[in-house]
């Protein structure tokens, strides 16, 4: 069976701004809640922090050549809030604003189409001092700062995402502390939910007045299976799947609720005002999704939130951020998107793996078998999707080099290309190779098999 993927498809990676840029402080550049989290004693995983991260800021030029040299026709990448507007709202900063102008002018010279992230987790600190997502106002924030991107760069940008993870803002960042800004409430995380998706909301709505191009909204979708197929354990998957996916894309696509998160949160679970669903379900260009795993959960009384405990599954292989390798679950997840929210336009916008890399060698190899199997498994799980009939349109691999895994630290690797934190030094793994070839067959070579030498 071929492989070939359809006309157009567009190949890419992803990458997010402090994750990589480093230059915290750079030209005018306001501080973010990962400016300071990351500088919270205790918080980070060996004390690490994003200072210097990829240096990405400096070397953005040399960074873009591998790029094109691999073969990407896509990079999808976050602008940092604070580098643009400072305060999060009022004054800009024009040396801010010139930074993404050189690097989308540096990726259109060199054939790579820029898509661009709003919002991937980095608020400035400025408006987490007045609240940050549990302020209402947070929405016209967004707004503000949106329309000084589109201003600025549509036109050359023709692919918009407002939100990266909502759900991982909320969870992380709102009820378990994992993540920036770090807060311990269950009554908080809906509120933060909500505001997230109003600003989404409220973003499109801006982008309507003046874009020309494409705009959505990027989710991490992770389905869940229950363990056996008894009442309890099937009701459990369907509370774990309420809060991590339908909670996202069900006001943003449907304009409501799913009905268990009610159950879920209890007394933490507010009455929303009707007219904010209308502000909320915006018509979209594409959905941007983000997969990496699934979860198998069974029913637990003792889990005071979602009454459900995933199970690890005996035989499966589980990366280093702990995640079930699953494939099928990407098929799985395409068809669900196109029963439950009908027939959008999707991208691919994250997928990758955390495996433990051999420190580059010498002769500039570095052997990644893993992340190879897992990128081959992936793309083959994706091809099926788009040949039952689901409408794929691009596939941005996470992550183009190693990175600062968030609260996790530099230890998880997720890069394609390897990155030597001492020195900098950039080194394409197996994987980037192999990535390149499926790249220039279109596809084709994911059919022939495995060679991972
Ligand atoms: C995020 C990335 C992150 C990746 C791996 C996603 O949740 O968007 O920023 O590095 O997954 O954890």
């Amino acid at each position: 069976m071929s492989r070939r993927f359809p006309k157009g498809f567009l190949w890419g990676c992803a990458t997010a701004a402090y994750q990589i840029e480093g230059a915290p402080a750079a030209d005018g550049k306001g501080p973010s809640i990962w400016d300071r989290y990351a500088h919270t004693p205790g918080l980070m995983a060996n004390g690490d922090h994003g200072d210097i991260a990829c240096d990405h800021y400096h070397r953005f030029r040399e960074d873009i050549a591998l790029m094109a040299h691999l073969g990407m026709r896509a990079y999808r990448f976050s602008l940092s809030w604070a580098r643009i507007l400072p305060e999060g709202t009022g004054r800009i900063n024009a040396a801010g604003v010139q930074f993404y102008s050189d690097l989308i002018d540096e990726l259109l010279a060199h054939g790579i189409e820029p898509m661009v992230t709003l919002f991937h987790w980095d608020l400035p600190a400025a408006l987490d001092d007045k609240g940050g997502w549990l302020n209402r106002d947070s929405a016209d924030w967004f707004a503000e700062y949106a329309r000084v991107a589109f201003g600025a760069y549509d036109g050359r940008v023709k692919k918009w995402i407002t939100i990266n993870e909502p759900w991982v803002v909320s969870d992380g960042g709102y009820l378990r502390g994992t993540i920036a800004p770090g807060h311990r409430n269950r009554f908080e995380a809906p509120i933060a939910s909500h505001n997230l998706m109003r600003a989404h909301g409220a973003a499109v709505k801006a982008y309507r007045e003046t874009g020309r191009h494409e705009i959505g909204l990027a989710v991490n979708i992770e389905p869940k299976y229950a363990t056996s197929a008894t009442p309890e354990d099937m009701a459990a998957a369907h509370r774990a799947s309420a809060y991590m996916n339908e909670q996202y894309l069900d006001p943003a696509l449907l304009g409501r609720y799913p009905l268990p998160l009610r159950e879920i949160f209890g007394p933490a679970w507010p009455d929303w005002p009707e007219a904010d669903f209308d502000l909320i379900r915006q018509p979209l260009d594409f959905l941007g999704i983000n997969y990496y795993t699934r979860a198998v959960v069974r029913h637990d009384a003792a889990d005071d939130l979602l009454r459900a405990m995933p199970v690890r599954q005996p035989g499966a292989l589980y990366t280093e951020t702990n995640w079930e390798v699953f494939p099928q679950g990407l098929t799985d997840t395409l068809l669900w998107i196109r029963q439950r929210y009908g027939d959008i336009p999707l991208y691919i916008t994250e997928n990758g793996a955390a495996f433990p890399d051999p420190p580059a060698a010498t002769h500039g190899q570095v052997h990644d078998p893993q992340r190879v199997d897992y990128l081959r498994t992936h793309l083959l799980a994706l091809h099926e999707a788009i040949a039952k009939g689901v409408d794929v349109r691009g596939y941005m691999a996470w992550s183009f080099m190693d990175n600062l895994e968030w609260s996790l630290g530099y230890a998880k690797r997720f890069g394609l290309v390897h990155v030597n934190f001492e020195t900098q030094a950039r080194t394409p793994k197996d994987s980037a190779r192999f990535y390149s070839q499926v790249i220039a067959s279109h596809g084709e070579c994911l059919g022939e098999s495995p060679d991972t030498t």
